[in-house]
């Protein structure tokens, strides 16, 4: 039926009214973070890691401490939860580990989404944000613009003077044009030596990490690059340039983490780092063996950025997204989707093998019931269960003085399905095979993920296993490796493996962890 002249016209202009009441609610309700549901209990809902309430998240931004909070902001949907209308959700935290969430920080606006960034605390008003003689936050973010609109990424800053609620936008923004499509995600800290801010940012095409100084966050002038160097297979984006103390806390080292997608080791997005010496102008990388190594070797760790504004003697702490481009559109989980690794101390050692990062992560707070593991000298493992837990879990074991080449331990979730960790010391490789996990999102999930083996280093392991995720610490803590599973069910049978009958004794202990929401 065809509907004519002023009635149509009538009819339209109701249909756009309401649409624009549905559009304005939605908008609101997103922006003052009413529209949040679900009690954090729904299928796979992660119970020790950080997920937003609902719709989509992926890196993590503007980690800062401030004011005896913990800031994480983090790219948002408000709108969906697939990626799009790139915004900052905030939560805060007094632990790092329980979070609540807040209205969204830093929204789309004008057509211009917000990406990844920092925060810094301006602890002398050098920006002049602040109100006099108080400090404040100001967050150095990417403006970025996407076809149909000509594509051109900026470098932008906004400050908050009421711990992070409500920011402003700076008006002479942006801070610095390259006139490029791709110069993006922003590192900056405070260099201590120089007197100046320091902004490590990317060219992701030309896999070059920037340095920019400031005296005052709004006028930048650039002072090096860095790269390309390490692995050059996909774009670098999120730099992150911090400072890391040795193990005895005697001495440091300067670690820039650059994020690779695609075209990582394991498959689509990683995480490479080098270790080297920051004088405040540029990076020199160290010629010791190590110092080009992974902050993961999981599929599931992208773009995990340091906090700034820590408390003087607090070890650096990095926290990263739990996923990979290859199928972050397409997990499995609602409202929300996309979820943070647990936040990690860092530190370096150095051994007969060389340098290398290492990683611990902060779960302690949330331990529960203990049960303590011993093995001794078993020639076959293979019969040995150590036990029933339900996510989310901890379980730390020790594998001592192995004969046996290949051994490691299965947490079955039934008969057919199981993660397997293992240490092959033939092939010289840690491994975490997913395979066999459970629902796989896509082609690209079913994996098993490897690291370099150190003979010289202990065989200790580390699993903190969530409801969607397993993170797995080996070797000192000098192996990280995270991936998603999507088991059919939260209770495993945890069963020891070894596969010739050589000798290897265990000592270990489990704990049962509570969740970070109730
Ligand atoms: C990495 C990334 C960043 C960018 C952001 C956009 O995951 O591509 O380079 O700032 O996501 O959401």
């Amino acid at each position: 039926m065809k509907l004519q002249g002023a009635y149509s016209r009538n009819l339209g202009r109701i249909a756009h009214a309401i649409k624009a009441i549905i559009t304005a609610t939605l908008v609101l309700s997103a922006l003052s973070g009413t529209a949040q549901s679900g009690n954090y209990d729904e299928p796979f809902r992660p119970q020790v890691h950080f997920s937003p309430r609902q719709h989509w998240t992926n890196d993590p931004n503007g980690l800062v401490y401030f004011h005896g909070e913990y800031h994480l902001f983090f790219q948002y949907n408000p709108f969906g939860d697939t990626w799009g209308h790139m915004s900052w959700g905030h939560a805060v935290s007094t632990d790092m580990l329980h979070w609540h969430e807040l209205p969204v920080a830093l929204p789309e606006k004008d057509g211009m989404m917000i990406f990844t960034g920092s925060i810094v605390v301006d602890r002398k008003n050098s920006s002049g944000f602040c109100s006099p003689g108080t400090e404040c936050l100001v967050a150095i973010y990417t403006g970025s613009r996407e076809p149909p609109q000509v594509h051109r990424q900026t470098q932008n800053v906004a400050f908050s003077r009421d711990n992070g609620r409500t920011w402003t936008q700076f008006a002479g923004n942006p801070v610095l044009d390259l006139e490029m499509g791709d110069f993006r995600d922003p590192s900056v800290t405070w260099n201590q030596e120089t007197r100046r801010w320091t902004m490590a940012v990317s060219l992701p095409k030309e896999h070059k990490i920037l340095f920019f100084a400031s005296a005052d966050l709004k006028s930048w002038s650039q002072k090096s690059e860095f790269g390309p160097a390490g692995n050059v297979a996909g774009d670098w984006e999120c730099p992150d340039l911090l400072r890391v103390p040795s193990l005895d806390g005697k001495s440091s080292i300067w670690a820039l983490k650059v994020g690779l997608n695609p075209g990582a080791p394991q498959g689509g997005s990683g995480e490479q780092y080098f270790l080297g010496n920051f004088d405040g102008q540029s990076f020199k990388l160290s010629t010791e063996t190590g110092s080009h190594g992974w902050t993961n070797y999981g599929k599931d760790d992208y773009c995990a950025i340091s906090f700034n504004g820590l408390p003087a003697g607090h070890a650096p702490v990095l926290l990263g997204w739990m996923n990979n481009w290859q199928y972050a559109n397409r997990l499995p989980t609602s409202p929300w989707r996309g979820q943070m690794s647990l936040p990690r101390e860092l530190s370096f050692t150095k051994d007969e093998a060389g340098i290398a990062l290492k990683q611990e992560p902060i779960v302690k707070p949330l331990r529960g019931e203990s049960r303590s593991i011993s093995v001794q000298s078993s020639t076959d493992l293979s019969g040995v269960k150590l036990g029933d837990e339900t996510a989310p879990f901890e379980l730390d074991l020790h594998f001592d003085k192995p004969s046996e080449q290949t051994f490691g331990v299965r947490l079955y979730s039934d008969e057919r399905h199981w993660t397997e960790f293992g240490f092959n010391r033939q092939k010289g490789e840690f491994y975490m095979d997913r395979s066999q996990s459970g629902a796989a999102p896509s082609p690209y999930f079913p994996a098993r993920t490897t690291a370099p083996l150190v003979t010289q280093r202990p065989y200790d392991l580390k699993i903190i296993v969530d409801r969607s995720s397993v993170e797995a610490y080996a070797q000192n803590g000098t192996i990280a490796m995270t991936d998603l599973i999507y088991p059919a069910g939260q209770n495993s049978r945890i069963q020891l493996f070894s596969l010739s009958g050589r000798a290897v004794s265990v000592q270990g202990r489990t704990w049962t962890l509570k969740s970070i929401w109730k």
